[in-house]
Protein backbone atom coordinates (compact mmCIF):
# COMPACT_ATOMS: atom_id res chain seq x y z
CA UNK A 1 0.00 0.00 0.00
CA UNK A 2 1.21 3.26 -0.98
CA UNK A 3 1.75 6.14 1.89
CA UNK A 4 1.34 3.86 4.72
CA UNK A 5 3.65 3.81 7.55
CA UNK A 6 3.84 0.61 9.47
CA UNK A 7 7.08 -1.34 10.70
CA UNK A 8 7.33 -3.77 7.22
CA UNK A 9 8.54 0.05 5.13
CA UNK A 10 10.93 1.19 7.49
CA UNK A 11 14.19 0.99 6.30
CA UNK A 12 17.31 -0.93 8.59
CA UNK A 13 18.21 2.46 10.09
CA UNK A 14 14.36 3.27 11.16
CA UNK A 15 14.05 0.01 12.32
CA UNK A 16 17.30 0.42 14.66
CA UNK A 17 16.57 3.77 15.04
CA UNK A 18 13.05 2.35 16.93
CA UNK A 19 14.34 -0.69 18.83
CA UNK A 20 16.86 2.31 20.60
CA UNK A 21 14.02 4.46 21.28
CA UNK A 22 11.38 1.84 22.85
CA UNK A 23 15.47 0.71 24.70
CA UNK A 24 14.88 4.44 25.67
CA UNK A 25 11.93 4.26 26.59
CA UNK A 26 12.09 1.79 29.30
CA UNK A 27 15.26 3.22 30.35
CA UNK A 28 14.20 6.61 31.06
CA UNK A 29 11.08 4.55 33.22
CA UNK A 30 13.88 2.92 35.45
CA UNK A 31 15.66 6.70 35.78
CA UNK A 32 12.18 7.40 37.15
CA UNK A 33 11.91 4.26 39.54
CA UNK A 34 15.48 5.42 40.91
CA UNK A 35 14.84 8.63 41.47
CA UNK A 36 11.34 8.16 42.91
CA UNK A 37 13.60 5.80 45.31
CA UNK A 38 16.31 7.98 46.58
CA UNK A 39 13.18 10.27 47.58
CA UNK A 40 11.14 7.28 49.79
CA UNK A 41 14.18 6.07 50.92
CA UNK A 42 15.17 9.78 51.89
CA UNK A 43 11.43 9.98 53.61
CA UNK A 44 11.78 6.95 55.74
CA UNK A 45 15.10 7.68 57.27
CA UNK A 46 13.30 10.40 58.62
CA UNK A 47 10.86 8.74 59.93
CA UNK A 48 13.09 6.12 61.16
CA UNK A 49 13.46 5.45 65.25
CA UNK A 50 16.19 2.92 64.60
CA UNK A 51 19.64 4.45 63.94
CA UNK A 52 20.92 1.55 62.36
CA UNK A 53 17.87 1.41 59.72
CA UNK A 54 18.60 5.16 58.84
CA UNK A 55 21.96 4.61 58.17
CA UNK A 56 21.38 1.58 56.55
CA UNK A 57 19.13 3.40 54.18
CA UNK A 58 21.70 6.28 53.57
CA UNK A 59 24.03 3.79 52.64
CA UNK A 60 20.90 2.10 50.03
CA UNK A 61 20.30 5.66 48.66
CA UNK A 62 24.30 5.99 48.17
CA UNK A 63 23.82 3.13 45.50
CA UNK A 64 20.76 4.45 44.33
CA UNK A 65 22.92 7.58 43.16
CA UNK A 66 25.22 5.41 41.34
CA UNK A 67 22.31 3.59 39.41
CA UNK A 68 21.03 7.09 38.25
CA UNK A 69 24.61 7.91 37.59
CA UNK A 70 24.81 4.58 35.16
CA UNK A 71 21.36 5.06 34.01
CA UNK A 72 21.86 8.64 32.85
CA UNK A 73 25.30 7.49 30.80
CA UNK A 74 23.31 4.96 29.26
CA UNK A 75 20.83 6.96 28.36
CA UNK A 76 23.42 9.74 27.07
CA UNK A 77 24.70 6.92 25.14
CA UNK A 78 21.86 6.23 23.10
CA UNK A 79 19.96 9.50 22.66
CA UNK A 80 22.84 11.87 20.95
CA UNK A 81 20.40 15.10 21.76
CA UNK A 82 19.93 14.24 25.65
CA UNK A 83 24.19 13.62 25.04
CA UNK A 84 24.52 17.00 23.49
CA UNK A 85 21.68 18.37 26.18
CA UNK A 86 23.99 17.28 28.96
CA UNK A 87 27.46 19.03 27.52
CA UNK A 88 25.54 22.45 27.10
CA UNK A 89 24.75 22.05 30.45
CA UNK A 90 27.98 20.81 32.05
FE1 LIG B 1 18.59 1.14 42.12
Amino acid sequence: MNGSFNEENLSPEEEKRMLIEDDLDLLREDLVGELQAINQYQEHIESLGSEEAAATLEHIIEEEKEHVAELVKLIQSLDPVQADKFREVS
